[in-house]
């Protein structure tokens, strides 16, 4: 019986074999780090540009109202019923905001914060890294729907580098996802009229 080792298994081949898985797994390790280090971005650019403040219900805390992380960016709370426009006090005011800072009434009507978790229904779970991108760039629902109403700061997010919204993605798709149907805006009281 002839056990001689085929010549396609030569020590050349074995040590090119080993070369490449090295090149390999240190590729993926570079992959790896990067991804890390983008999530690490997207987390920051979330809590500093404020998305909590009105993406995060508020619950009355010990030291006052706060967001509740618990809720973490799942938007207005779809059992906080609002059915129309608040009345203004005598005065310069112009805006009110409901007491989880999730609704806003104002000239536009009633805009609701949207679920930006990751759930499939209710949040962004569907959207793409590049209908995200569209929609902070256009200030339109999906970069082509309805304009997106105030308070959502989209004449300075728009200003945002592609780099760091796609960080804001990818951070905002990795955090748990909350079921929370977010409704449609309510028309301001003269349209509606
Ligand atoms: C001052 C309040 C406020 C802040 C801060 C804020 N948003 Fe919003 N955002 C809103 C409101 C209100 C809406 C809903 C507007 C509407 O229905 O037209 C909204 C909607 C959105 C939408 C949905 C757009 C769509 O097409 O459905 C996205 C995505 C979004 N915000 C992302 C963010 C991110 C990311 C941050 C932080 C970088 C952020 N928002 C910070 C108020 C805010």
């Amino acid at each position: 019986m002839n056990l001689s080792i085929p010549s396609w298994h030569s020590s050349a081949t074995v040590a090119v074999f080993a070369g490449l898985l090295l090149t390999h797994s240190a590729a993926r390790a570079d992959e790896d780090t990067a991804k890390t280090a983008q999530l690490a971005r997207g987390k920051y650019l979330v809590t500093v540009a404020g998305c909590n403040d009105c993406h995060t219900p508020w619950k009355v805390g010990e030291a006052g109202p706060e967001p509740d992380m618990s809720r973490m960016l799942s938007g207005h709370p779809a059992d906080f019923e609002i059915t129309a426009p608040a009345k203004m006090p005598e005065g310069p005011w112009m805006v009110a905001a409901a007491p989880t800072n999730t609704a806003w009434s104002g000239p536009w009507g009633v805009s609701f914060t949207a679920n930006l978790t990751p759930d499939q229904e209710t949040g962004l779970g569907k959207w793409t890294e590049n209908i995200f991108i569209q929609t902070i760039r256009t200030g339109r629902h999906m970069g082509r729907g309805r304009p997106i109403l105030p308070p959502m700061p989209i004449p300075m997010y728009k200003n945002f580098t592609d780099e760091d919204l796609k960080a804001i993605f990818s951070y905002l798709q990795s955090i748990p996802a909350i079921k929370n149907a977010v409704p449609e805006p309510l028309q301001p009281i003269a349209a509606a009229n």
